[in-house]
């Protein structure tokens, strides 16, 4: 089985998991695309959609698909987006699209979070894959040196890259992260930094991992 048929094997089998009726919170990336994909099929039976991303609205769109603004809704049932890393506790590193913080936006208004994933996004130690920081750009030499000083690492500029909300990622490359909710408090706490992208404090509830064997559920 490929990457993607383990992706496409997911994002199917993450449709179990949409309620009829209900708004549903869609993520960002190769795999999300694939569950977009899935969802157009069955888009008569949800009242609609929150994207996390400019790119995952215009995809949803493209397939008739509603997109509510996040402020008119008042609840959203399941949120289904993928990961960049995840360790056997569904803490997650994401933002490897550029799209963490709207991710970590719609991932806290929503009751259950689906991640869904190819086996090889499946690490014990989290950090391979650099950790995607969102940081106001003015702050940019401020929070890399905070970075170094605080978690090490080593940061490195997104080149040519400006995340939705108009602002600069830093990918902090070389780390081993073994304490996820620690790391990514610490983090939130440098000024400048908008968002982290370690998903720990508000982990997934479900990981849909595509292997080889089938499709695997990790609560
Ligand atoms: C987007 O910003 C990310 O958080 C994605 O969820 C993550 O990069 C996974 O992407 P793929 O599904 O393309 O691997």
């Amino acid at each position: 089985m490929t990457q993607d048929e383990m992706k496409k094997a997911v994002a199917q089998a993450a449709i179990e998991y949409v309620e009829a009726g209900t708004i549903v919170g869609v993520g960002t990336g190769s795999t999300a695309n694939f569950f977009i994909d899935e969802l157009a099929k069955i888009k008569h039976k949800i009242e609609g959609t929150v994207a996390s991303s400019e790119a995952s609205a215009e995809r949803l769109r493209g397939h008739g698909i509603e997109v509510f603004d996040l402020n008119n809704v008042s609840e959203i049932a399941v949120y289904i987006d993928g990961a960049d890393e995840s360790n056997k506790f569904l803490h997650l590193v994401k933002g490897g699209g550029g799209a963490l913080t709207r991710e970590k936006i719609v991932a806290a208004a929503s009751k259950k979070f689906v991640c869904i994933a190819d086996e090889t996004k499946l690490v014990d130690v989290m950090g391979k894959f650099p950790l995607p920081i969102e940081v106001i750009p003015m702050a940019r030499s401020l929070v890399a040196r905070e970075i170094i000083k605080q978690i090490g690492g080593e940061p490195v500029l997104r080149e040519g890259f400006t995340t939705d909300n108009g602002n600069i990622i830093l990918d902090v490359h070389n780390l081993e992260i073994m304490e996820p909710t620690k790391m990514e408090q610490t983090l939130n706490n440098i000024t400048g930094v908008v968002t982290n992208g370690l998903f720990a404090m508000r982990p997934a509830d479900v990981l849909l991992l595509g292997t080889a064997e089938g499709v695997k559920t990790i609560t």
